[in-house]
């Protein structure tokens, strides 16, 4: 794709994918079930564009940003994307955006992305201010996303703040080839956390199919020390929840996920507090920071419904 001076609009998703001939996602899913289906039909139509954007063509598991799209709630209706429609009808960036039951009155962004060739011209602007008004007209007050540092003065300058500093942080595991585990595990765990050492959230776990949602017991199986729910991402294991059962130190659980998990696994946790007394832990059990993000916020006035 090359840069011309034909200009683009910005159109709720569904609508983008109907004029890119993509077929058409509901705008109003009427189930569960037609939701996820839908977040993984745009997710598709836009995986190409996404690995030009970010520059990873080649390196990513097919399907990922489908996956990404059902896993953070994706919803056609609210996210946006800019289309050229000359000489045919290509997309030059995206605005996703979801929805988590559990917070009903925030949106979450699952990515904002504009095609290399086509930075610099007010598309991510555009995408940007359509995202927040299909916000605010679905009666939602907050908009969330997550962004790396060096984007911080793009987002300030249009009204976000920071809310808080995450960081990914990966060690390996050392366990036997053969780790059991739980699969289709729920949320809810057999035995009452003690302690909470990481919570991403429920909604994103329930969105995610059967197969990806793994349970390991940490400690005896018949005296558990603890649990992690962790789904596979390409050859790593991503954890979602760490909680301990007993009063154990948070090394402790620390050690015991590693050798509960196949040896030579990255072991990604998600999200750490930029600043707390677990990345202390973290430091010091062999694990590093991989990947920081800023959690920017802004508040977003709910516009009267159009008749
Ligand atoms: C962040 C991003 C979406 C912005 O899209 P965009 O279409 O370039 O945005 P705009 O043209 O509306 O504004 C870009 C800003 O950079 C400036 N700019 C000028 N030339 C530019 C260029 N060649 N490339 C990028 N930005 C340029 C613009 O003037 C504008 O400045 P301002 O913030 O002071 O107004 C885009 O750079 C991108 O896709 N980056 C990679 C993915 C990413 O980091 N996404 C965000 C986290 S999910």
């Amino acid at each position: 794709m090359s840069a011309n001076p034909v200009g683009s609009e910005v159109y709720p998703a569904a609508e983008a994918l109907n004029l890119l001939g993509c077929g058409r996602a509901d705008q109003q899913a009427q189930s569960f079930s037609d939701s996820l289906q839908a977040a993984a039909h745009l997710g598709t139509h836009l995986a190409s564009l996404a690995g030009e954007i970010f520059g990873h063509t080649q390196t990513r598991e097919p399907g990922w940003l489908a996956r990404k799209c059902v896993r953070e709630g994706v919803d056609p209706g609210l996210s946006q994307v800019a289309v050229s429609t000359s000489p045919t009808p290509q997309a030059l960036g995206y605005f996703l955006i979801g929805r988590r039951p559990t917070t009903p009155e925030t949106a979450w962004t699952a990515g904002l992305g504009v095609h290399p060739n086509w930075r610099g011209q007010g598309i991510g602007s555009r995408l940007l201010a359509a995202g927040e008004q299909a916000v605010a007209a679905a009666g939602m007050t907050k908009l969330v996303l997550p962004a790396p540092r060096e984007r911080l003065g793009f987002y300030r300058g249009r009204g976000f703040a920071r809310q808080r500093c995450i960081r990914t942080w990966m060690g390996f595991a050392h366990g036997p080839s053969d780790s059991p585990c739980v699969t289709s595990a729920p949320w809810e765990l057999p035995q009452a956390p003690v302690c909470e050492l990481l919570a991403w959230s429920a909604d994103v776990w329930r969105r995610m199919s059967a197969s990806r949602r793994l349970r390991y017991t940490l400690g005896p199986a018949n005296n558990p020390v603890g649990f992690a729910l962790c789904s596979p991402e390409g050859r790593a294991l991503l954890c979602h929840r760490l909680v301990a059962v007993q009063p154990v130190a948070a090394s402790v659980v620390i050690n015991l996920l590693l050798q509960a998990i196949p040896v030579g696994t990255p072991v990604l946790l998600y999200p750490v507090a930029q600043v707390s007394s677990f990345t202390e832990v973290l430091d010091d059990s062999c694990f590093a920071p991989i990947q920081t993000a800023e959690e920017l916020i802004k508040t977003v006035l709910v516009t009267a419904a159009q008749p």
